[in-house]
């Protein structure tokens, strides 16, 4: 099976193509490299020693994908391709519509016009907003409160117009909550330009001393320790849901929706604990404000990607931590 990864050279895409070309897909990406590197399909290549068709190419440019669709037969797509930052979508909307909504809705036109029916598409917890409770199911309600949150939105009702108008068309839609690690090689991960957003890489920029020290937003909240709590997830035990989805779609499902998270939150003070423990010394953090469009709690209730995909997330904390820290101690400077 030939699967057409947009974004593949991306975080998350480069180690869905990692899974796939592991579990004998076929992978083609088409990646702008706006927000990555192609070494990372280069690692992937070696990590695996199996070869990946590579387009640097825009899903914006309709001509651009018409080729990679008729050169290549392709039977389904993991759509990661978009912009992600959140503060960012505040300052710049219309960039983040325009990229993300009209860059979907061009990839399912060219799936329309060749035949493609099959879809995996990378949603976000984020279209929770605030929820009333956790942990959180599939039919909660859902709010945007950002222009990024927006996108995630619009289009999750944009594909399941899309399998009304034609029931041919196959969909997963997967929230994730909170990707972290890396894979256990440490040749692939996570490679934010300039300072991170995400807990994460900043920790372990602060941990490899690029940083002096992580800012705590806010530890006022109602959480245990007054800190914000998430639920952190391996990055290849994300992917491998990817792998399970797709199986779904072979069995005509329809649109299906699925929380990829743990079920298990752990608060900002013991994600610091837990990666002192794994680097071997303190991390220091102080104290400041909360940042603006922070939600206290957020985990998710994985029991429906169990019953329906049989995946569940297997990786622990530990485990989490020390695959991103060797990623970044491997790599100080990013690809
Ligand atoms: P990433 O920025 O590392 O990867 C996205 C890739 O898409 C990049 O390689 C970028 O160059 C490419 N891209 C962006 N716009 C493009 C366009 N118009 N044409 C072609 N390529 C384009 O991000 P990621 O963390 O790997 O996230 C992948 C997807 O998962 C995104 O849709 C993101 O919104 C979603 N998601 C990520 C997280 C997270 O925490 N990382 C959480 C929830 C959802
Ligand atoms: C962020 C995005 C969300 C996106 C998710 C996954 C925002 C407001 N939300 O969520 O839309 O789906 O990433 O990519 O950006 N923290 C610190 N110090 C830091 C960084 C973070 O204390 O330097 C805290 C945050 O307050 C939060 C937790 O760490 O409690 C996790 O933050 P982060 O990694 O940015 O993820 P989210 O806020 O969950």
């Amino acid at each position: 099976m030939k699967i057409l990864v947009t974004g593949g050279a991306g975080y998350i895409g480069s180690h869905a193509c990692l899974e796939l070309l592991e579990a004998g897909y076929e992978v083609i990406v088409i990646d702008n490299l706006s927000n990555s590197k192609e070494e990372s399909l280069t690692r992937v290549q070696e990590l695996t020693d199996k070869e990946l068709k590579f387009y640097k190419a825009d899903l914006l440019d309709r001509e651009a994908l018409d080729k990679v669709f008729k050169e290549q037969a392709i039977d389904a797509v993991m759509h990661f391709a978009g912009l992600k930052a959140v503060g960012e979508s505040v300052s710049m909307p219309l960039g983040y519509y325009h990229n993300n909504i009209t860059g979907t809705l061009m990839l399912c036109e060219a799936m329309k016009k060749h035949g493609v029916r099959d879809l995996v598409f990378s949603s976000s917890a984020t279209v929770y907003g605030d929820p009333d409770r956790v942990p959180i199911t599939e039919d909660f309600p859902l709010r945007a409160t950002n222009p990024y949150g927006q996108t995630k939105l619009m289009i999750e009702q944009i594909l399941q117009d899309l399998h009304v108008a034609d029931d041919s068309f196959n969909i997963a839609i997967l929230r994730y909550f909170n990707p972290i690690g890396a894979h256990k090689s440490g040749r692939i991960g996570e490679d934010p330009n300039g300072i991170p957003n995400n807990l994460v890489p900043y920790i372990t920029q602060v941990a490899s001393g690029k940083m002096r020290e992580l800012r705590v937003f806010g530890d006022d909240y109602p959480t245990p320790d007054g800190t914000g709590v998430r639920d952190y997830i391996h990055v290849v035990d994300l992917v491998l849901g990817h792998l399970k989805a797709l199986d779904k779609l072979q069995t005509n499902p329809g649109v299906v929706i699925y929380n990829l998270g743990t079920g298990q939150g752990y608060s900002v003070l013991e994600m610091v604990d837990a990666f002192s423990k794994v680097v071997g010394k303190p991390i220091p953090y102080k104290v400041t404000d909360r940042r603006q469009g922070d939600i206290p709690t957020c985990f998710a209730d994985p029991t429906k990607a169990k019953k329906e995909l049989s995946w569940t997330a297997t990786m622990g904390l530990t485990q989490m931590c020390e695959d991103s820290w060797r990623w970044q101690s491997n790599n100080p400077d990013g690809y």
